[in-house]
């Protein structure tokens, strides 16, 4: 076994906010890097942005900013997301850094002077949205699998990536490493989709069609295609060619990603890597997909599930918690509300949580907080030990093989007999007929309770540490270490134990369908937050939104904040709105908005409002919705 860990995860577009999915693969990647730091590895842990390409472009326009401005904002949400998940990356990369452009550039000439890349006319079936042309086979009913769009027919002169070269290689090299992509379906899934020989890639677009990337070194009109540039993003960050920590962890290399990616990921990657001269990464580990109601996340349908609205509500390591024991890694799973709200009051709130305080009660009750030297142990307690130790060889093999849930089930194992431990030991009956005994009894509880908050570190950093505070250990979190778990003996509280606030309070469901209704939180002060109430598809279609066009502006004598609208949606309508101060009123005439067209009207400062204009808010001021390209008045927005 090597002493270093090296794990990634993909690197993000910029052209939609973090979502559940990347919060998950994060999230897995954190907990590895954790564990592995646990184990006393060396480790480094990569993420970051990808923010070259025609996708980009277009979300930029539509946000009225350069490319520029756009990607620096949108990176730095992620970048400030991270720390919120509690994230320990070492290192958050960004394909527009100079020295990422600079090394994909070096690998380019590199592949070049192998004769691996060449210049030649190609007429292709180009999907704008997945920024790849599309092969007659790979599409469904003639259209994208993904984006059901059909694709636009583009005839162009380009570069190309002699891939079909490492076929062979490919397939020998996937077949002599067994997990080298994992679990076995995504192998299978990448060994029969080189059944079919492999074509070459295309990887310049000419600078007439998109500047918005990195400039082939030996060709300035064309830029690279984004996906062989963002792959690149996973040794030009450790620093290839010569970095020390590019030449310490690649060889340890462990990719994470979702089903989505699998194809640059496993069958690209690897072949730039065999022809840059670079050994290929270790491992591939590829999970399911998140969905929603069976169906995938997106933001067309308005089901995307913001990982920050979850951890407002319930806690950031319920939320963790949650994600790796709901998802067997590899497959898909369904996210519900319901389903989080019964895990934290079933496992956390019932199980862990009642079993720390319980503990600390007792200790505080029956020592003060300090635990007496322990007598021998009876057979009951050699059980719980052995029940406790065990747990330990399970865990970790399950974390080898990214079972995350198995890990955490052998986690629960432990936490279960602990309850059970106590519930048949009954400490509050010893307390008044053998406190000798009672001392080793507790001294089990504590030894094991130690041990439950080392496991759970990894996904839980923050209640761990809290649970070592308050069972009086005096090094948390990463200064614990798996290897002084095995010395049962040495385990002991170092300071004295003491009560704490409960870790995980339960989640009361409000009403029978918890979706309609709200979920209330009850913190530990008794105050109830609630979650935003979710709404059917039929009462949104109850609102009639219109595009309108302003064809009047004026101020409304005495009111700072009032501006009449005069708003042709197919009719004219007047519209009152709060914007006096974000707008002037001659920049408004000719402008087009969307309009509530079936709001009861209101009398505000002596005029009859009939509508409501749609306007964002934030710290920089108000902004009115508008749509992307000129709209008959009246359209309905759906
Ligand atoms: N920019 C590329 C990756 C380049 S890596 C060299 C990209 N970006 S992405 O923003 O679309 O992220 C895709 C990844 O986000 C998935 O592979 C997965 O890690 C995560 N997820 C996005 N949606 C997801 C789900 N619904 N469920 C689980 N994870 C998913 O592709």
């Amino acid at each position: 076994m090597t002493d270093r860990f090296y794990v990634t995860t993909p690197i993000y577009y910029v052209n939609a906010e973090p979502h559940i999915g990347h919060a998950y693969t994060t999230i897995v990647a954190d907990v590895l890097n954790r564990y592995y730091g646990l184990s006393g590895m060396d480790t480094f842990f990569l993420t970051g942005t990808d923010e070259h390409g025609d996708k980009i472009v277009a979300a930029a326009e539509m946000a009225g900013e350069t490319p520029k401005e756009y990607v620096d904002r949108i990176s730095q949400l992620f970048r400030d997301l991270w720390p919120r998940l509690n994230i320990s990356n070492n290192y958050f990369v960004r394909t527009t850094d100079p020295r990422h452009q600079l090394v994909v550039q070096f690998i380019l000439n590199k592949v070049r002077d192998n004769g691996d890349i060449y210049f030649s006319e190609y007429e292709g079936l180009y999907c704008f949205g997945c920024e790849r042309f599309y092969t007659e086979r790979e599409l469904m009913e003639g259209k994208c699998p993904d984006h059901l769009m059909e694709p636009t027919v583009i005839k162009e002169a380009n570069y190309f990536f002699r891939m079909s070269r490492y076929q062979d290689w490919l397939i020998d090299h996937i077949e002599q490493n067994r997990d080298f992509i994992r679990p076995e379906r995504y192998r299978n899934e990448a060994l029969s989709f080189l059944k079919e020989p492999l074509e070459d890639l295309c990887i310049s677009r000419p600078k007439s069609r998109l500047t918005w990337g990195i400039p082939l070194p030996f060709d300035d009109s064309y830029v690279t295609y984004v996906w062989f540039d963002a792959l690149i993003n996973y040794i030009s960050a450790p620093g290839y060619p010569e970095g020390d920590l590019f030449n310490r962890f690649w060889p340890v290399a462990e990719h994470m990603i979702a089903k989505d990616i699998l194809k640059p990921h496993g069958i690209y990657w690897p072949c730039m890597l065999k022809s840059a001269g670079i050994e290929p990464y270790q491992h591939l580990n590829v999970h399911g997909y998140w969905n929603i109601n069976e169906g995938k996340m997106s933001k067309s349908l308005g089901n995307v599930v913001r990982p920050l609205e979850l951890v407002d509500v319930y806690g950031l390591d319920a939320f963790r918690y949650f994600l790796l024991r709901d998802m067997v890694f590899g497959l898909d799973s369904e996210f519900s509300e319901e389903a989080l709200v019964n895990r934290i009051n079933a496992d956390l709130a019932n199980d862990l949580g009642n079993l720390v305080s319980r503990s600390a009660t007792m200790a505080l009750k029956y020592f003060k907080g300090v635990l007496p030297e322990p007598d021998l142990s009876h057979e009951s307690d050699d059980h719980l030990k052995a029940k406790a130790l065990g747990a330990l060889d399970k865990y970790q093999a399950a974390m080898k093989g990214l079972g995350f849930h198995k890990a955490l089930m052998a986690v629960w194992e432990v936490v279960g007999e602990l309850n059970k431990y106590i519930d048949t030991m009954a400490p509050w009956v010893l307390a008044k007929s053998d406190v000798g005994r009672l001392g080793t009894v507790m001294d089990h509880i504590f030894k094991t309770l130690h041990i439950i908050s080392v496991l759970i570190w990894p996904f839980m950093p923050e209640s761990a540490e809290k649970i070592q505070e308050q069972i009086g250990l005096e090094r948390k979190g990463r200064a614990l270490n798996f290897t002084d778990l095995h010395s049962w003996k040495n385990l002991k509280p170092d300071k004295t134990i003491r009560m704490a606030p409960a870790l995980f309070p339960r989640i009361e469901v409000a009403g029978q369908n918890k979706r309609t209704k709200g979920v209330e939180k009850m913190d530990g002060k008794g105050e109830i937050e609630r979650q935003p109430e979710l709404i059917d598809f039929e009462a949104f279609q109850k609102l009639d939104l219109r595009v309108g066009t302003i064809t009047e502006a004026e101020s409304i004598p005495k009111s700072k904040k009032l501006v009449k609208l005069t708003v042709d949606i197919g009719e004219e309508r007047t519209v009152v709105a709060g914007i006096a101060k974000h707008y002037a009123v001659e920049d408004l005439k000719g402008k087009q908005v969307i309009i509530v067209a079936n709001l009861k009207p209101a009398k505000l400062m002596g005029i009859e409002s009939c509508g409501m204009v749609l306007a964002a808010e934030d710290e920089t001021g108000v902004h009115l919705l508008t749509p992307w390209a000129t709209t008959l008045p009246g359209s309905k927005v759906k």
